[in-house]
């Protein structure tokens, strides 16, 4: 068949990395996806809370077009405005600070840490555990997670890992030597797990009474997928730097790291540097889609809709024994379940739904955000069928 020689090519040719579901995606438009036999798909995983925008969005096609037609990349050897214009932008919408390009959000995580370290001329970061940065080394040793790190030692010395959601547990570990506390506003990959509502004001007067830094890792929760453009803003806080990608390319290779002016302007020539990052393709593009997101009023779609899915999860744990719990906010949700997720995965699959299965128990729900109740009712049908056919077993 067709798609078992697609399948046999790609372990023969490519790093084996990934556990693959087994469809070839070609093709998407709106929210649903297409795979090479035809089969259309309602995709609920986004690209993991990438697409913000669907498939196939104007916006970002035009985008696309209009700046790899005039330059697509020159270095940042030379000044280019869709970088300035991009740059500008999320000042606007984030704290009053500065911007730094890269091109995914490990790297952002990295580079947070960098500017942490160079600005307070301290060495000691504080991460919490389960956390996830990413996997290069110094985002993987703020990680929180044994599974990730334990074939790479040694990772880069001057990390601690403390509770998630424990304010106190941060102010214990601190010495004279901490440069920075690092947690996600929202814990992604270890399953959508959501911290008491103080947490985040706390850890902001812990940082300020000890002289810390508070670096938020939004790569995730960030660029509206909480219901606010970052999820710091539900909070009335602001972070000395965040870290964010996933969402701000809406699909296009990108992410940043914002430092408060005072705390970035420690950087100067050659401190940090990247030969993608910033480039005029990307940042069209990213400009682009957050124009669009601010246009189109999609955060507040956003926490609408979020609001409505949650509740739609919540009638089917009244209806499953091995549904646990959903948490998460905006379109950021997790479904707990009691036992591993990947058959419920699959068989959503096959009834045409993609999700995906996060920390082996949680099913994780990120549609992109111009889902509309029809999609959602849709695929809580599909659920609902699916959780019938495995408790049947
Ligand atoms: C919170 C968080 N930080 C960092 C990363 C790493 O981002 P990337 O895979 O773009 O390197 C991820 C990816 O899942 C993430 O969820």
């Amino acid at each position: 068949m067709y798609v078992n020689e697609i399948f046999k090519r790609e372990k023969i040719f490519i790093a084996q990395t990934y556990a693959r579901q087994p469809i070839v995606l070609v093709g998407g438009r709106g929210i649903s996806v297409k795979d090479i036999e035809g089969k259309e798909y309602l995709d609920f995983v986004a690209g993991i809370a990438v697409n913000c925008l669907g498939y196939g969005h104007p916006a970002v096609i035009e985008a696309i077009k209009a700046q790899s037609a005039k330059l697509i990349h020159t270095s940042n050897l030379y000044y280019t405005l869709p970088q300035i214009e991009l740059a500008e932008l999320l000042i606007k919408n984030s704290f009053k600070g500065k911007v730094f390009i890269c091109n995914s959000g490990t790297e952002a995580v990295e580079g947070a840490i960098k500017l942490a370290r160079k600005a307070t001329k301290k060495k000691e970061i504080i991460a919490t555990e389960g956390a996830f940065h990413g996997r290069t080394l110094g985002a993987l040793s703020a990680t929180g997670e044994e599974k990730y790190k334990k074939d790479f030692e040694p990772l880069v010395p001057g990390f601690k890992h403390v509770q998630f959601g424990n304010s106190k547990a941060v102010e214990n570990a601190i010495t004279n030597d901490t440069a920075a506390v690092i947690v996600e506003p929202i814990q992604g990959e270890h399953g959508i797990i959501v911290p008491p509502g103080s947490y985040l004001v706390e850890l902001r007067e812990i940082c300020d009474k000890h002289n810390v830094l508070l670096i938020l890792d939004e790569v995730q929760t960030g660029i509206g997928r909480t219901g606010k453009m970052f999820a710091f803003q539900h909070f009335g806080i602001e972070p000395d730097i965040v870290a964010l990608a996933k969402g701000f390319g809406g699909g296009f290779p990108i992410g940043a790291f914002i430092g408060k002016t005072e705390i970035i302007d420690s950087f100067q020539p050659g401190a940090h540097a990247s030969t993608f990052g910033g480039n005029p393709l990307a940042c069209a593009v990213a400009k682009a889609v957050i124009e669009t997101i601010i246009r189109e009023k999609l955060i507040d779609h956003v926490a609408k809709i979020g609001a409505y899915f949650k509740e739609r999860l919540k009638e089917l744990v009244l209806g499953y024994n091995s549904i646990k719990e959903v948490r998460g906010l905006g379109l950021l949700l997790g479904m707990e379940l009691a036992y591993k997720g990947d058959k419920i995965v699959d068989l959503a699959r096959e009834n045409g739904l993609l999700i995906n299965c996060t920390a082996d128990t949680t099913l994780r729900f990120v549609p992109p955000f111009i889902v509309q109740k029809e999609h959602i009712d849709k695929a809580i049908s599909i659920l609902d069928k699916v959780f019938k056919e495995q408790e049947a077993h």
